[in-house]
């Protein structure tokens, strides 16, 4: 699929299949997050992927909508914090670098066949649990990842460039 294809057709998808994900497809979703751009390349990530559906069902403790644990893959980005990045005033940088991320294996996805939706709005204290997470490695974001049982139309609902673009100053 074309980069702006891509662009186009990728949306937040709430309804899975069961049907699992061919390992191939898999893989190069994975490879897609791994050749993502870091602060100072220090790639301060960990991809954490659960398939176990005892332990995606316990995901409605971290997550408090069924679609989650229906995919047949549920997708962790976490940071690690001891090796990101920071700014010298003190500014952090590791959620940026895991959602660079994310967003190439969302892309990644999408031009796989497959869906996703980003989800920040977990439990972090019970995702930590679940997931037996030590301290200094924060869950960023979670995805599903699985054929999609519903269908959406392309991205429309965006604000018009002109609204958004500034040039030479604000
Ligand atoms: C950083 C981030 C966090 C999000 N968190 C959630 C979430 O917790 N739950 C959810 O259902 N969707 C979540 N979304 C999906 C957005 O609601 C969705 O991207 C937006 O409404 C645009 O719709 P689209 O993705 O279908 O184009 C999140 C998206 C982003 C980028």
């Amino acid at each position: 699929m074309d980069f702006y294809d891509v662009v186009r057709s990728r949306r937040s998808i709430r309804a899975y299949k069961p049907a699992p994900i061919e390992p191939e497809k898999l893989d190069r979703i994975l490879q897609a997050g791994r050749l993502a751009p870091s602060a100072c390349n220090l790639q301060p990530w960990a991809f954490l992927l659960v398939t176990d559906p005892g332990t995606r069902k316990d995901f409605i403790k971290v997550y408090k909508q069924p679609w989650l644990c229906e995919a047949p893959v549920i997708l962790v980005i976490c940071a690690d914090t001891k090796k990101a990045w920071k700014r010298w005033d003190g500014q952090e940088y590791w959620q940026v670098d895991c959602a660079i991320a994310m967003q190439n294996m969302i892309s990644a996805a999408t031009a796989e066949g497959l869906g996703t939706c980003w989800i920040a709005a977990f439990d972090e204290p019970a995702c930590v649990k679940l997931l037996n997470l030590p301290a200094h490695i924060r869950p960023v974001v979670i995805t599903p990842i699985g054929y999609a049982a519903e269908t959406k139309d392309p991205v429309a609902d965006r604000l018009p460039l002109e609204d958004i673009l500034h040039r030479e100053r604000w």
